[in-house]
C-alpha cells in the first residue's frame, strides 16, 4: 500500500524562517543548513529572494548561498518572485529555482502584489530564463483548498493556474495548503482532477500544519499515489500573508511516520533530530513538532 521511497524536500530556511520573528544571523543559517545536508535530505530550499522589506527575516538568502557547504547530491533550491530575485539566486548559486503564486486572486495581490493574470507573464519570463540557465523549475499554487480572505477555492481555479505554468515551462508543480484547513476529502477532491491532468511525478503536496490534520492529508495523498512531500523542521514556519497560518508539517513527524510504515527517505533521523535542536535552540522557543518534542524531553 505504501510506496518504497518518498521524496522530502526541506523547506525550513524558507518557508520555516521567513515567519519567525526572531532574526538568526548568517552564520547559524549556514551552520544549520550545512547540518540538514549531512542527515541525509536531499533537496532543501535554503532562502527566498524576494524583496528584502517583504520578508526581512531572508534578506541575507545571497551571503547564505554563497556559503552553504554544497553536498554532492543534495539540490539547493530558493524562492524567486521575479527577474531580479532570479538574477541574484543564479549569483548566489542555486539547482532549482521556486516560483509562486496563488490560485485566490486576493492572497495572490497580498502577496505578490498583482492580480493572478498579471503574475503570468511574470512567472512565464522568470520559468523560460530559469530553464535556459539550465535549472529546475518548481511552480507553487498556494491555497489549493482555502484561502484566508475568500474561502474554499474551487479545484478548477488550480487548475487553471497549474496548466499556465507547466504551458511556461515549470518541471514540477507544488500545492500548497497555504493555511492548512484541508482533510483528507478535500485532498482526494482535489488530487482526483489533477492527477487525471498531469503525471503523479509532477505533483508535490505542500501542509501547512495549522489544525494538525497535515500527517492524514499526507496519508490520504500517498493513498492517491503522491510520493514528494514539502516539510519544515520543527514545523516552524507559516505564511506572512496568511494571517494564523501555523508553519509547514514538520519533517520530524513525516520521518517518523514514514519510517514507521517502512517507506525509506533516505534522512538519517538522528541527524536530523540533531539539527531540529540546533534551529530550536536559536531561535529559543519550543518548535510545533511532537516528535522533537518527545526526542527533548528524552535528553
Ligand atoms: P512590488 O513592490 O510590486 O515590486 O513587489 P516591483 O516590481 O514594483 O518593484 C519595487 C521595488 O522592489 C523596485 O525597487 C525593485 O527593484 C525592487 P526600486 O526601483 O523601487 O528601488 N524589487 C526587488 N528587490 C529585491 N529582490 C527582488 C525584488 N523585486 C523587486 N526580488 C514582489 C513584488 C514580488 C517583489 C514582492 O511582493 C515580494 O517580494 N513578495 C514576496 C512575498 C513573500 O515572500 N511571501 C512568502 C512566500 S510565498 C509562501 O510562503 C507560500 C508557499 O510556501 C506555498 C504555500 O504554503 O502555499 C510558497
Ligand atoms: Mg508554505
Amino acid at each position: 500500500r505504501w510506496p518504497d521511497l518518498v521524496q522530502i524536500k526541506e523547506v525550513g530556511p524558507r518557508d520555516g524562517l521567513q515567519n519567525e520573528k526572531k532574526i538568526i544571523s548568517t552564520a547559524d543559517k549556514v551552520n544549520w543548513i550545512n547540518m540538514l545536508s549531512e542527515s541525509g535530505v536531499k533537496e532543501i530550499e535554503y532562502s527566498s529572494f524576494v524583496h528584502p522589506k517583504w520578508v526581512p527575516a531572508l534578506s541575507d538568502a545571497h551571503e547564505v548561498g554563497r556559503k552553504i557547504k554544497r553536498k554532492p547530491g543534495v539540490k539547493y533550491s530558493a524562492l524567486v518572485p521575479n527577474q531580479k530575485g532570479l538574477e541574484l539566486a543564479l549569483e548566489a548559486g542555486i539547482d532549482g529555482a521556486s516560483v509562486f503564486m496563488s490560485a485566490s486572486e486576493s492572497h495572490n495581490k497580498k502577496n505578490i502584489n498583482k492580480s493572478i493574470d498579471e503574475t503570468f507573464p511574470v512567472l512565464k519570463e522568470v520559468i523560460e530564463e530559469a530553464k535556459k540557465a539550465g535549472k529546475h523549475v518548481t511552480g507553487y499554487v498556494s491555497t489549493v483548498f482555502d484561502c484566508p480572505y475568500e474561502g474554499r477555492i474551487d479545484p478548477d481555479e488550480v487548475i487553471r493556474v497549474c496548466d499556465r505554468l507547466l504551458e511556461f515551462g515549470v518541471d514540477d508543480l507544488s500545492l500548497g495548503d497555504t493555511i492548512g484547513t484541508a482533510v483528507p476529502s478535500q485532498v482526494g477532491q482535489l488530487l482526483e482532477p489533477i492527477l487525471k491532468r498531469y503525471p503523479k511525478e509532477k505533483v508535490i503536496m505542500h501542509f501547512h500544519d495549522t489544525r494538525g490534520m497535515a500527517i492524514a492529508n499526507i496519508m490520504t495523498s500517498m493513498d492517491y499515489g503522491i510520493t514528494r512531500f514539502d516539510s519544515s523542521v520543527g514545523g516552524l514556519g507559516g505564511c506572512p500573508y496568511a494571517p494564523g497560518a501555523a508553519g509547514n508539517v514538520a519533517t520530524n513527524d513525516v520521518l517518523y511516520l514514514l519510517h514507521g510504515l517502512g517507506v525509506k527517505t533516505g534522512i538519517d533521523e538522528k541527524k536530523f533530530q540533531e539539527a531540529a535542536l540546533y534551529i530550536q535552540n536559536k531561535l529559543g522557543k519550543v518548535l510545533p513538532s511532537k516528535s522533537l518534542a518527545y526526542t527533548t524531553a528524552q535528553l
